[in-house]
């Protein structure tokens, strides 16, 4: 196994026989590699650092100025973002607490398999865990058709991959593929149908992903409507997993129904993109949707309202739009047909083909305002 695969582990364990024991454990093989025993807990907060271990294992019953579950509240609160394993006897039970901190629990005797798959474990759902931490999914909705959703997370992305994020668009509109139809990709042309059903892996999804000139990768819908019965819930579920491990950002360009898949898309969403334009079919809808969006039990902060042709309110009063939304929208874009409906007609964002018009600069604030800073730091260590 190469070194870089390897799981650096570090012990705080203060009687001798048993780092003797774990040490002896880990003899035989090269997948967990110990890279010191600590006698003193007060040093873990500043060997973590030193030492940058995957996983640490603390003994409960640790002696001395800091007791063991000390150590483990110590780092937790540090945000050292290490993963802790608890070790203990089955005479001082502990339980896992993800949330205090604690990802396992090996209880004395234990064997070298319960001692390896235990930290190989931890290390993996700690890696899942930081993999969702660092993506933001982007639900691009609207309560009516025809707003711009299609038109906005596509240059949205756009924009997103140009500040740094890895991004990818999902063609949520499974049976009428908005996205094919701006990008005009060629008919035969992979959609989210060529996955295996049975299973979803990373490299399948390479060559069902259309790389668009653009430079953001794009998961297609179908190429025929009646296609779209074939797309499944759970294939979709299994797409947005495997993508949020792969990309900073996942937009999905929904379509309108508030259908079984559409909720499992909204409720995985970091962020419900809600488009909204000055028209009174919109006023009336948003607030129905609000009322079902608080029923499901989402979060006021989940939603971002972005008004889209702003500046065109067609003879509706902005505060009736606003008392609708019941505040202030987080977005607004302008409305500029001749940039806007010129680059569509050529299947290119209008963020690139004319980064100096107003639309595209309102497009570039909302990307920036919805990849945050450390998504981008994130971005930039790889
Ligand atoms: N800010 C804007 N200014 C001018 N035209 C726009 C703007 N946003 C969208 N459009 C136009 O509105 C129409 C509908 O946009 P589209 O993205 O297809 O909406 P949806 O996906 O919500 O149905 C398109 O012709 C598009 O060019
Ligand atoms: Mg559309």
């Amino acid at each position: 196994m190469a070194s870089s695969d390897q799981i650096r582990l570090l012990l705080i364990e203060d009687v001798p026989q048993v780092a003797q024991y774990v040490r002896g454990l880990l003899v035989s093989q090269s997948q967990i590699k110990l890279l010191d025993v600590l006698t003193d807990g007060g040093q873990a907060l500043a060997q973590v650092p030193e030492v940058r271990p995957d996983v640490v294992i603390v003994d409960a019953l640790l002696q001395g100025r800091i007791k063991g579950l000390q150590v483990v509240k110590q780092l937790h609160e540090s945000g050292a973002g290490v993963p802790v394993i608890v070790l203990t006897v089955p005479q001082q039970p502990v339980n896992v607490d993800p949330d205090g901190g604690i990802l396992g629990v090996l209880s004395m005797p234990f064997s070298g398999y319960d001692l390896i798959s235990r930290v190989t474990q931890v290390h993996k759902d700690h890696a899942a865990l930081s993999e969702r931490a660092a993506s933001t999914t982007i639900a691009v909705f609207a309560p009516k058709g025809g707003v711009g959703k299609t038109t906005i997370a596509f240059n949205l992305a756009v924009a997103a991959a140009r500040i740094g994020a890895r991004t990818v668009v999902i063609d949520g509109s499974i049976q009428f593929a908005d996205m094919r139809a701006l990008l005009r990709v060629p008919a035969d042309s992979p959609s989210i149908l060529d996955l295996p059903t049975d299973r979803v892996a990373e490299s399948d999804l390479a060559d069902v992903i259309w790389r668009d000139p653009s430079g953001i990768d794009i998961l297609l819908a179908p190429p025929r409507i009646e296609m779209a019965e074939m797309v499944t819930l759970r294939d979709v579920e299994k797409v947005l997993s495997l993508l949020r491990k792969l990309y900073d950002i996942v937009v999905i360009d929904m379509s309108m129904a508030l259908d079984e898949l559409n909720l499992a898309l909204l409720d995985r969403a970091d962020t419900i993109l809600e488009i909204v334009t000055y028209d009174s079919t919109t006023i009336h809808n948003t607030i129905a949707l609000a009322d079902t969006f608080r029923v499901i039990g989402y979060p006021p902060t989940k939603v971002q309202y972005l008004v889209n042709r702003a500046d065109s309110s067609a003879g509706i009063d902005p505060a009736d739009l606003f008392r609708a939304l019941g505040r202030a929208p987080e977005h607004q874009v302008r409305s500029d047909g001749a940039v806007v409906v010129a680059a569509n007609n050529q299947g290119v964002p209008f963020v690139l083909s004319d980064p100096g018009a107003g639309v595209s600069q309102d497009i570039e604030r909302v990307a920036a305002s919805l990849v945050p800073g450390g998504r981008l730091a994130a971005v930039g260590a790889r």
